[in-house]
């Protein structure tokens, strides 16, 4: 059976023959997610701190900028406990935004049609690292344009491959809405079942000017903080064989229509 079948059956059997009509409305809420398929994967393997990685994307167009500086100082700590790491920068590239083809959903797991851009290459590096670290500089607010689009194209077409990976959002501000950017960035890992990294306060720090976030001794403590407790996380997880938590259960999805 595969996995239209199976939500079409699953849907009929909770809500009835007679409710035909939230069955689409379902399907498009499991491809929004694109857990699914993931339900099943499980990893049993024990990992040391040397077979470990982190993936950090640098959202920022300034490639060598204040989001760039917080990055370095988390690799840093991770690099003290042996645990490799890369970072990625966005850059100036343009990265295209999902427009709801469902083409990622119909091209057996090859993730997101669109292959001109980034969003590729990092699916593909996500598929064999252990955590995923995204920074961005806040416009308006919220994350870089770059950034969302992104990390949309990327959770929607390949959720598989970031489930029960840990995860940690920074932003990095002028003055004012890194809270706002953070809960943005959250909100993705926290329903893709990413375990969300925290530090000593909220994963902030301050600068303007490229590299001013120095300046920022406690932002940048913060930032090591959060390399810290991602590398504890990380060895606490894959100490024991048992990478991601037990399911017995498939997710349902139910949407809201009258
Ligand atoms: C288009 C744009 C919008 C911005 N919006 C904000 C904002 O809402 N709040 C803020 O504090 N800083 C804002 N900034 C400033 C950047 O967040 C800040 O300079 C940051 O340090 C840049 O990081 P980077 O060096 O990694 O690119 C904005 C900058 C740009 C270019």
């Amino acid at each position: 059976m595969d996995r239209r079948d199976f939500i079409k059956k699953t849907a009929l059997a909770a809500a009835g023959t007679a409710i035909a009509a939230p069955v689409s409305a379902m399907l498009s809420r499991a491809e929004e997610t694109g857990l699914l398929e993931t339900q099943t994967e499980q990893n049993p393997t024990t990992k040391t701190n040397a077979t470990m990685k982190v993936l950090m994307i640098n959202g920022s167009p300034r490639p060598d900028g204040n989001t760039f500086c917080c990055l370095q100082e988390i690799e840093k700590q991770l690099q003290k406990y042996g645990i490799a790491t890369e970072i990625v920068q966005i850059g100036r590239q343009p990265v295209r935004m999902c427009i709801n083809c469902g083409g990622c959903h119909q091209n057996g797991g090859k993730g997101c049609v669109f292959d001109d851009d980034l969003c590729h290459e990092i699916i593909q590096k996500m598929a064999s690292s252990d955590a995923l670290i995204v920074g961005t500089p806040v416009y308006y607010g919220q994350p870089n344009g770059g950034v969302l689009s992104l990390m949309q194209r990327m959770f929607y077409s390949a959720g598989r491959l970031v489930q029960n990976k840990p995860a940690a959002a920074l932003a990095v501000c002028r003055r004012g809405g890194a809270t706002a950017t953070l809960q943005t960035m959250n909100m993705m890992f926290e329903m893709m079942n990413m375990p969300v990294v925290t530090s000593q306060y909220w994963n902030i720090a301050y600068g303007a000017g490229k590299g001013e976030v120095k300046l920022d001794t406690e932002g940048m403590q913060t930032m090591r903080t959060l390399g810290n407790n991602m590398a504890w996380l990380l060895q606490k997880i894959h100490s024991d064989g048992d990478a991601a938590p037990k399911r017995d259960e498939r997710p349902q999805f139910m949407n809201f229509i009258r």
